[in-house]
């Protein structure tokens, strides 16, 4: 970063079927959060960047930077920027740019999603926009039956089994419990996982992500200081395609932005204290651990047998509840996980993690076709 950008604070609504919530009521409560959190004037606010995939499509409402900015008294010039389940980290990717490049000092930036006013078939095709409309939709393919077939091909190729698979939503689910916002907080053990109904074999309901509605906002500043400050800012792109991808069982997206964010940062990946990755379906989660580097092909499963992920384990994993257990409004997800990321250096995680000084957010979009990693460092 040629320009030290710090992250305030910010503020989110819970996530969930929210239906008494307008997208506009939802934008609305994040940002009062954020601005009631972080004590700034509205009129320090330079410019508006907003991530979201499927306003016009499920609320008729498109033209979303210029809503917010209508929000603020000073109408501060703002923009949206779309990268499907990734466009809450493109937001705050896009606003790491315009600060660094002066064009901006204070930024709100702002995701947010609404989908559960329309049926689970319109979603589950508008969510398919992010994927080819020419070689991938037209085979009937869905998202979860996208990352079904990945699921297959490294149960096949590593010789994981279903009883495996479920550790992973079991531990996204144990850490919600403590977190308001979440979606979903109840235990849920692993056979209640493993039996939970077929969506896409083998991927069943308890490991795919849920439907969700929801906002999250955090304001980034060159002006104003903070304890936190955003190390590394990266945005990665791949094919769109699934038909064109060399592998199932690995996102060269993700490589390519986490070797470019520790380039950017001077991290050791092992300094870092905890993560919240885009864990759209379990099987996503062991993937995102092998390509980030923290294990070998096929070994991530380890890391949930020995625990390793809880708080007081060596690699703390979506300690929020993930995107499993959270909820995945769309294009709020990548704000609320720098939005974690912040809570956990700034010691006011629901679980936190001793010490924490560095931090993770890794979004994904499409099938891996874009990736954003922000690394966050604490000096409180
Ligand atoms: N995790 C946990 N519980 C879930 C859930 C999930 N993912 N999805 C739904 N539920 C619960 C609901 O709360 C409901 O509980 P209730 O009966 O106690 O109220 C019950 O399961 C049935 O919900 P319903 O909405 O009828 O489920 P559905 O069959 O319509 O949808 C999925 C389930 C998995 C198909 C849907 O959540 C889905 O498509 N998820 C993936 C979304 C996606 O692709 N996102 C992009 C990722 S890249």
């Amino acid at each position: 970063m040629r320009e030290t950008v710090y992250v305030l604070g910010g503020g989110q609504t819970r996530f969930g079927e929210l239906w008494n919530s307008s997208l506009s009521d939802l934008i609305h409560e994040a940002v009062d959060q954020a601005i009631e959190k972080t004590k700034i004037m509205p009129t320090d606010i330079d410019a508006v960047v907003i991530g979201n995939m499927l306003g016009g499509e499920t609320t008729g409402q498109a033209h979303l930077g210029t809503l917010v900015s209508g929000f603020l008294p000073h109408h501060p010039p703002a923009l949206r920027v779309e990268a499907a389940c990734a466009s809450g980290g493109l937001a705050v990717h896009t606003a790491c740019a315009l600060l660094e490049s002066g064009k901006a000092e204070t930024i709100l930036v702002v995701g947010a999603e609404k989908l559960t006013d329309v049926s689970g078939d319109r979603i589950t095709s508008a969510l398919m926009h992010a994927a080819d409309a020419e070689k991938d939709a037209p085979s009937g393919l869905t998202f979860p039956g996208i990352f079904a077939l990945s699921a297959t091909a490294y149960m096949h190729q590593y010789g994981i089994s279903r009883e495996d698979l479920s550790l992973v939503s079991a531990s996204t689910h144990r850490a919600a419990l403590k977190n308001p916002f979440a979606q979903f907080r109840k235990e849920i053990p692993p056979e209640a996982i493993s039996k939970s109904p077929l969506v896409a074999d083998p991927l069943r309901l308890l490991d795919c992500s849920p439907v969700s509605d929801g906002a999250a906002a955090v304001i980034l500043s060159t002006r104003r200081e903070s304890p936190v400050r955003i190390a590394a800012s990266q945005l990665s792109s791949d094919c769109l395609s699934l038909a064109d991808r060399p592998s199932l069982t690995s996102f060269g997206s993700t490589r390519t932005a986490m070797s470019r964010a520790l380039a950017e940062s001077g991290f050791d990946r092992n300094s870092i204290d905890c993560i919240e990755l885009h864990d759209c379906f379990s099987i996503a989660t062991l993937i995102h651990l092998e390509d980030l580097g923290y294990c070998e092909e096929g070994d991530a499963i380890r890391l949930f047998k020995d625990r390793d992920t809880e708080a007081d384990g060596s690699l703390p994993v979506n300690l929020s509840g993930g995107l499993k257990a959270c909820g995945h409004p769309i294009g709020a997800t990548g704000v609320k996980q720098v939005l974690d990321c912040f809570k956990q250096l700034t010691r006011q995680a629901p679980n936190q993690v001793k010490g924490a000084v560095r931090a993770l957010a890794h979004n994904l979009g499409g099938i891996g076709a874009t990736c954003t990693i922000h690394l966050l460092e604490s000096s409180f």
